[in-house]
């Protein structure tokens, strides 16, 4: 039963979220790299959110585009791939725990190699890294090499 629960969790967060959003994010394009996965804290939405806008602002390879209650949308340049990577997430408040169910997605712009050697997961989990809530108890994420290209072999700096 827990373990169905968690699947269908996961699964409405990879997919559902997408309808929900007020500005739906277009599906990633089969021939670029991206990442989609799906992050559970015990803390609400609005510390999630607030925690996620300030490290976009803060850290240098990341510049917020908008930001509104259940979505914040961004991206994340870097010398070697100017073009960069397009990076949202949409949050939804979970019931039972008066928690935070995140969608983070990365997609890469005009980068044709499909092994992207983990960059859009690193994308998303250094910037989660930095907010320090991945090392809080009770957080969880869900994904697969399905979803999140490179996520096997991702060994992200932070
Ligand atoms: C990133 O977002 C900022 C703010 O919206 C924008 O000015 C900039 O052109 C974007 N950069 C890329 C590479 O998309």
């Amino acid at each position: 039963m827990r373990t169905l629960l968690l699947a269908s969790a996961f699964l409405a967060g990879l997919f559902g979220s997408l309808a929900a959003a007020p500005t739906p994010e277009p599906a990633p394009s089969p021939y670029r790299p991206f990442c989609r996965t799906l992050w559970l804290f015990v803390s609400p939405c609005v510390e999630v959110r607030t925690a996620l806008v300030v490290q976009i602002q803060a850290l240098s390879q990341y510049e917020l585009v908008s930001v509104n209650p259940v979505h914040i949308a961004a991206n994340h340049t870097s010398p070697e791939r100017p073009l960069g990577e397009d990076i949202s997430f949409s949050l939804s408040p979970t019931v039972l725990t008066n928690g935070c169910r995140v969608t983070a997605t990365s997609n890469s712009i005009g980068f044709a190699s499909l092994l992207d050697g983990g960059l859009n997961y690193c994308n998303l989990r250094n910037l989660l890294s930095a907010t320090g809530l991945s090392s809080r108890p009770g957080f969880m994420e869900m994904t697969n090499e399905w979803a999140c290209l490179g996520i096997g072999l991702a060994t992200c700096k932070v």
